[in-house]
């Protein structure tokens, strides 16, 4: 049994589509141990307690500085043990020390396709901004795993989103959510959950 632990800063639409595939069986072999939140009004932490799974606040404004944030962050991360940490729409970098202590098990939802629109400064609605802004036809989303660098790790899947002539942010950025963030993220769950990718060279095949 997978044991996992989502990450969330907001409304945590795609831990839901998960708890969904957990409850429906498109996600087998897997326990969601915990949700953590570093923000206090993320509504995920409501939808983790609907579905009494332990939810967890840690926010950087009760710590004095970065790096008490860091350890507190590590300390609940060891503790917990997980074998996958999902960041699912999580807004906090994540600490070298837990790339490299949990190396292969953190894998990350980015809502355009790796490497466009991808690194610092792209994240939320800025995403979809800067897609509408450059007047690309096709996005999309992308999951890969989580190394030192920013969106940077291999790659595990990408599914293509259609551009709509009247896009605005906001109604790509929900398109791209129901036809492939939904989607995607609870599939590589999955997918690990029972063993069918592996890490050769930096690329992720199915086996
Ligand atoms: C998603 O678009 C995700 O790809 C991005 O942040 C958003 C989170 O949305 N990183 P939600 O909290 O899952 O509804």
């Amino acid at each position: 049994m997978l044991r996992a632990v989502v990450c969330v800063s907001g409304g945590g639409t795609n831990l839901q589509a998960i708890l969904d595939a957990v409850k429906e069986g498109r996600i087998t072999n897997t326990k969601i141990e915990a949700v953590i939140s570093n923000n206090a009004g993320a509504y995920a932490l409501t939808r983790a307690k609907e579905n009494q799974i332990p939810a967890v606040l840690l926010s950087p404004k009760e710590y004095p500085d970065r790096a008490g944030y860091h350890a507190a962050f590590m300390e609940k991360m060891r503790e917990l043990s997980p074998d996958l940490i999902v960041l699912a729409g999580f807004l906090v970098r994540i600490p070298k020390e837990m790339t490299t202590e949990f190396e292969g098990k953190i894998i990350n939802i980015h809502p355009s396709l790796i490497p466009s629109f991808s690194g610092v400064g792209y994240y939320g609605l800025k995403v979809h901004e800067a897609v509408l802004a450059r007047g690309v036809k096709v996005t999309g989303a992308t999951v890969h795993f989580v190394d030192a660098g920013m969106d940077e790790g291999p790659i595990i899947a990408q599914k293509a989103v259609c551009v709509a002539e009247n896009d605005t942010p906001e109604s790509l950025q929900r398109r791209v959510m129901e036809e492939a963030e939904w989607i995607l993220l609870p599939q590589a769950i999955d997918d690990i959950a029972n063993n069918r990718l592996t890490v050769r060279d930096g690329y992720v095949r199915k086996v």
